[in-house]
């Protein structure tokens, strides 16, 4: 006898995306003194001129909860109708359980199938392309997919490479079926030889058996900047060319390019790598935003749809890498204007 699988196979897209930013806005000028910079320097080598950071008393979780329910609302659905979480993030302080359950709990979503994917500054694509493949396959029919995070927590602000790049802030999408391709092939990889040019410091490497754990510090962010982005400038241009390639689009048939927003000079040479366009409008949320890993795609895919709103329902490379390292993108169709 063979199995019987009941689901058929069908095409997915983005219904919505909603999106979160703390309240408090960080200038460079707050930044600079503790790192010997200047906000002139900063923006010259990354974009950046001011970032959101959480207060004390606002939670990884409740930045999510609150992108989601937008997110599901523009999507016209209730938290009945999910029946999926996926929640990318590298700051939920808990290993278990996981962060998407706590969304889930808050949300009012029942007996949905709830999970975290740790792919740092990927794992929003990484969520996209594993909720497509879900709803697409009839495992799911409504997936919630998070980025979120509150790297201020995990930064040591005396650390000249890290301080005054990361962010906070939510963004999620929902993902269900639709009568079109709305979700291209997802490509996911990675460079395990370079793991360590991002990393929590300390971190479970830096652990020897018997040691003492009680004893260790607070983890913070550590990154070889330059090591992360020759990679980037030279290697995940290669990866975004594919995508396209492999989507059967041409450059010109691309409306958006939505990469991680790690730094714009990053972006910049990316568009250009790739040949992309004068037409294809490039997100450069980073300039107020900041890095927000798992959260920088979506947040800056709600960001281009609320400066461009023709770009609803239209072609967008999206495009994530970061510690691992890895990467990932697809190309989508950008949601629909929202339902409500
Ligand atoms: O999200 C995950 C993926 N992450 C990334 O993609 C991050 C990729 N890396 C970067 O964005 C950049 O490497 C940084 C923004 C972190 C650093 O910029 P950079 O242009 O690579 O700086 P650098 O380390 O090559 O340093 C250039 C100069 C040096 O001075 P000299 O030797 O040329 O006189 C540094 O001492 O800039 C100096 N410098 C700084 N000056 C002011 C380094 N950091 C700073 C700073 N403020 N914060």
């Amino acid at each position: 006898m063979s199995i019987k699988n009941s689901a058929p196979m069908r095409n997915t897209q983005i219904l919505s995306v909603g999106a979160f930013r703390p309240a408090r806005v960080v200038p460079n000028s707050e930044l600079v003194e503790r790192i010997d910079s200047s906000d002139e320097w900063i923006q010259q080598r990354t974009g950046i001129a001011t970032r959101h950071w959480a207060g004390a008393d606002e939670s990884l979780a409740d930045m999510a909860v609150e992108a989601s329910k937008i997110a599901i609302k523009r999507a016209g659905l209730t938290a009945a109708d999910i029946d999926t979480v996926i929640f990318a993030t590298i700051t939920y302080p808990y290993q278990t359980p996981s962060a998407s359950t706590e969304v889930a709990l808050r949300l009012g979503i029942e007996n949905s199938a709830a999970f975290d994917i740790n792919a740092a500054c990927a794992g929003f694509c990484y969520s996209v392309g594993v909720a497509s493949d879900m709803v697409r396959s009839g495992t799911s029919t409504y997936a919630l997919v998070i980025g979120a995070e509150k790297i201020s927590d995990f930064l040591d602000l005396d650390d000249r490479a890290t301080s005054f790049i990361f962010a906070d802030g939510a963004g999620a999408v929902v993902i269900g079926p639709s009568d079109h391709v709305g979700i291209g092939k997802t490509m996911m990889g990675s460079d395990v030889s370079n793991r360590e040019a991002i990393s929590m410091v300390p971190s479970w490497l830096d652990y020897k058996p018997g040691a003492n754990l009680a004893q260790t510090s607070w983890p913070v962010i550590h990154q070889e900047g330059q090591k992360v982005f020759r990679w980037a400038v030279y290697e995940i241009a290669k990866v975004g060319k594919e995508i396209i390639a492999d989507s059967g689009l041409t450059p010109d048939e691309i409306a958006a390019f939505i990469p991680h927003q790690a730094n714009e000079r990053i972006i910049d040479s990316l568009a250009k790598s790739m040949e992309l366009p004068e037409s294809v409008a490039i997100a450069r949320d980073i300039r107020t935003t900041g890095n927000t890993s798992a959260a920088s795609v979506p947040l800056a895919m709600d960001a281009l749809l609320a400066e461009r709103p023709e770009l609803h329902g239209k072609n967008a490379l999206l495009l994530g890498f970061g510690a691992g390292l890895v990467y990932a993108g697809q190309v989508v169709e950008l949601p629909p204007v929202p339902k409500k």
